[in-house]
């Protein structure tokens, strides 16, 4: 267990560490002058608990709560943690430690970024898809008007902590919406893996540790070679180009809209359709992705057609020169970045997409 015990970056560590000690130790070695940790009601009753027993009676720890959700990923949320900070008396040697998920990671990193021009703050995340995703790679931010994470920076935590263990009282929709960021990183990255992510039978916390250090190890090597997304980096966006278009219209149009990693499956088997379509990916390795997310996912009744995901692509934050663009995959492991996506493109993917459905 060791040797897998910490991946390091070129200015953080990512601890796998099941017990947190290595968030008392940091706290110890970083003579902080306070330590506030940020949760949601959600993360106060079931990983508050837990880190609070690993730091004992040695430190003092301040919490401070706000309201679970991505419909409170905002500017007034900052705020009211900014008061919260002050009422506290938080000096600049302060520390926040962000326990929670995406949206507790995303938006303490901004929260301590911005507070006197920047506080250390670590991340311990607590659902699967902050494990795997958002707390590796130093993007924070918030959401603003109607665009998500359009007010935000790239800074890097003073640590990160992974610890499965907050995985088991993860409700299952959730679990399996940072799966798919899961089976992203072995399609775009690593085709071995993706061929043993194919003889999964079910998607459980239980054992999930090698699956998470093996995904944390593949965007840990992705951000460091391109830390501000000018290259690499948009690789990982394979599967969302089409799946935030899918996501933001589910968003307007459902009842109980897809979660985002359930809107990535969704554009990971549109996208991987248009890469044996343009870009030479097997009919077999098609069937394999499209046979396996649908296996673990379902099928969505996707209602939009292309004419309808088209303005929401227009408005990727990724495109360039007014053209809309996207991650293909030439196989499993080998993606190609930059390539046209067009409305007749979009067409006949929407149009296999439903072909699918039973
Ligand atoms: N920074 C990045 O690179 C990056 C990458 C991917 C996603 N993100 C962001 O992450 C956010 C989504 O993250 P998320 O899916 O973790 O959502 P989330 O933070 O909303 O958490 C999902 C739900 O699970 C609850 N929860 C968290 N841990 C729990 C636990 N251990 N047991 C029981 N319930 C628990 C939360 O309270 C919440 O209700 C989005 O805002 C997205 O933009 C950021
Ligand atoms: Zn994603």
């Amino acid at each position: 267990m060791a040797a897998r015990n910490v991946i390091p970056l070129s200015d953080y560590n990512i601890s796998f560490d099941s017990t947190l000690t290595c968030v008392a130790d940091y706290i110890r070695l970083g003579r902080f002058s306070s330590v506030t940790v940020l949760v949601d009601e959600h993360t106060k009753i079931h990983c508050l608990p837990l880190l609070q027993a690993a730091l004992g009676s040695e430190f003092t720890c301040n919490t401070i709560e706000i309201t679970a959700g991505e419909a409170h990923k905002t500017l007034s949320t900052c705020e009211v943690v900014w008061a919260g900070l002050l009422e506290l008396n938080v000096d600049r040697k302060g520390l926040l430690v962000n326990l929670g998920g995406g949206v507790i990671g995303d938006l303490g990193g901004f929260v301590a970024s911005c507070f006197k021009r920047g506080i250390a703050f670590i991340q311990v995340p607590t659902t699967l898809l902050a494990q795997v995703d958002a707390s590796v790679g130093g993007k924070l931010g918030v959401d603003f008007q109607y665009g998500k994470n359009i007010i935000g920076l790239f800074r890097n935590p003073g640590l990160v902590v992974v610890n499965t263990g907050f995985l088991g009282t993860l409700p299952d929709r959730q679990l399996k919406n940072g799966f798919s960021e899961i089976f992203k990183h072995a399609l775009i990255r690593d085709a071995a893996q993706w061929e043993s992510l194919q003889q999964l039978t079910t998607l459980r916390a239980g054992d999930i540790e090698p699956l998470v250090y093996h995904s944390v190890l593949i965007k840990k090597q992705v951000v460091e070679e391109d830390p501000y997304e000018r290259n690499l980096r948009k690789i990982l966006n394979f599967g969302h180009t089409l799946g935030h278009a899918v996501e933001a219209w589910s968003l307007g149009h459902d009842a109980d809209p897809l979660l985002h990693g359930e809107a990535v499956v969704v554009g990971m088997i549109m996208e991987a359709f248009l890469s044996a379509a343009h870009c030479g990916l097997a009919a077999k390795d098609l069937e394999n992705i499209s046979g396996t997310l649908l296996r673990h996912y379902g099928h969505y009744a996707l209602q939009a057609d292309a004419g309808q995901l088209w303005p929401y692509l227009l408005m990727d934050k990724k495109n360039s020169d007014g053209k809309v663009q996207c991650v293909l995959l030439n196989a499993p492991g080998q993606p190609v970045t930059d390539m046209p996506l067009t409305l007749a493109d979009v067409e006949q993917a929407v149009a296999y997409y439903r072909s699918l459905a039973v």
